[in-house]
């Protein structure tokens, strides 16, 4: 807690205990990490991201080679990413629930427009938000984004709630990932030469996050159709 004694500072403005200065980290030609860039937006985002659950709650998802899927998934925007025994898609309609995705609601348009604008990739008009939650233990394996009709607009990935350790590796599974601990707030953003990066989560830990509790919230947004 900032003291009353204190000059005031540009610090602030992050007067709450989590919150940083933003800052950028490269770590790719087209790739970057935007610290606490989501914070500002976050007391917004969580009733929405509420009431988007309700209509469409996390659920298990069982991939193509027929494993569980460790993460819960739901999604946000005019389409949904599903995938199933019979593969992976982009699909209008929650298979669950049998109605459209709830929409996608303009401050998280805005943020990730925000946040692709600030990565240098101007115009960036999300249709699909992606949301995991991990629980501790709940990964996501080596992969690349690639069910998208076109590979020109970036990737705005948003982390929420716990820590977790993200793998960004090269354009081949086996190519040497770098570590990068995310955090609450922490928006990735790649795009351009690295869109097709492979990248992946190791298992959350244990914790408890004072705004989030035990579990790792991420918001992808993509523009899919
Ligand atoms: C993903 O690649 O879909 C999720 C990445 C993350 O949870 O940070
Ligand atoms: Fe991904």
């Amino acid at each position: 807690m900032r003291s009353k004694a204190m000059p005031p500072t540009t610090f602030e403005l992050f007067a709450d205990e989590d919150r940083q200065p933003a800052r950028t980290e490269q770590i790719g030609e087209q790739s970057f990490v935007l610290r606490g860039f989501a914070l500002p937006w976050v007391e917004q985002l969580l009733p929405l991201l509420e009431k988007i659950l309700r209509a469409a709650p996390f659920r298990q998802m069982v991939t193509p080679g027929g494993f569980t899927m460790s993460v819960g998934l739901s999604s946000c925007g005019t389409l949904g990413w599903t995938t199933d025994r019979s593969g992976y898609r982009y699909t209008r309609i929650d298979p669950v629930s049998g109605q459209p995705w709830p929409e996608m609601p303009e401050v998280f348009r805005e943020m990730a427009q925000a946040a692709a604008r600030e990565a240098g990739f101007h115009h960036f008009e999300p249709d699909a938000c992606l949301i995991n939650r991990y629980l501790p233990g709940a990964k996501m394996s080596l992969h690349q984004d690639k069910d998208e009709r076109s590979y020109d607009p970036p990737i705005v990935s948003v982390s929420l709630g716990l820590p977790a350790m993200f793998l960004f590796g090269g354009f081949k599974r086996n190519d040497t990932s770098q570590r990068v601990s995310l955090f609450h707030g922490d928006i990735v953003v790649w795009g351009g030469v690295d869109r097709l990066r492979y990248h992946g989560v190791l298992p959350l830990k244990d914790g408890h996050h004072p705004r989030l509790g035990g579990q790792r919230i991420n918001f992808t947004f993509r523009t899919a159709g």
